[in-house]
């Protein structure tokens, strides 16, 4: 019997916590990590699918793993890349959280005027140092200017197969739209525009891509 293909996929924001009812995170809904987990599902592969807080259903089949900071996405990604065949990083990871989280709610009086910032790490590019031979992993880049520089400059500073580039300043595809329109960029020099679709039929256009 041949062994399945296992897919590890995150989605979603991640969340920092300043104190126990505040925080800072972006708006990605997940819908294209979960489109992509629900494909890979559709093809055969056995999907762990790391996701942050978002409103969405988990595909049947997936296993699903909820995290909600960097942190905690960093540790799950790395136990479950031993297993991966393919890694795809759809998350909008917060680059950032609080140098200090608050225990205790503050109050509006206490809140400080100032907040110190440390650094997350950059988890994809963590796996992608990690990796053994023969895993594939694939990035994505959200980018408003110049778009194609960015992205070809984050598939090769992190260490990715594939970067899968979507320029957010159109109007009406990226972030809790049901729309994207990529551009499938490989370290082997390969550039790919797959064009406005749906995030469902770019799913498909990814994985026929990046494992055909
Ligand atoms: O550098 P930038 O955030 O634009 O890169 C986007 C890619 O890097 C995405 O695949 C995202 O999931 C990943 N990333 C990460 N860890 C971070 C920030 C981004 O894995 N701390």
């Amino acid at each position: 019997m041949t062994k399945k293909i296992q897919c590890l996929i995150s989605a979603g924001p991640t969340r920092e916590w300043i104190d126990p009812v505040r925080f800072i995170s972006n708006p990605s809904s997940g819908k294209m990590g979960y489109a992509l987990a629900e494909e890979a599902v559709a093809r055969g592969f056995e999907v762990d699918l790391v996701s942050g807080p978002v409103s969405l259903t988990p595909p049947p089949g997936v296993r699903l793993h909820r995290v909600v900071t960097a942190d905690e996405m960093e540790k799950t990604m790395k136990e479950l890349l031993d297993r991966a065949h393919l890694v795809i990083m759809t998350a909008a990871v917060c680059d950032h959280r609080p140098k200090k989280q608050w225990s205790e709610k503050l109050s509006k009086e206490d809140f400080p005027k100032n907040l110190e910032w440390v650094k997350n790490n950059d988890i994809v590019r963590g796996l992608s140092a990690a990796r053994k031979n023969g895993q594939k992993i694939i990035g994505f880049a959200a980018e408003t200017t110049d778009a194609m520089a960015h992205a070809a400059e984050k598939l090769a500073t992190k260490g990715l197969d594939w970067i899968a580039l979507n320029d957010v300043s159109q109007k009406g595809i990226g972030f809790a739209s049901d729309f994207n329109d990529v551009t499938l960029l490989s370290s082997a020099g390969e550039t790919i525009a797959l064009g406005r679709e749906t995030k469902k039929k770019t799913a498909q256009k990814i994985l026929d891509r990046v494992w055909p």
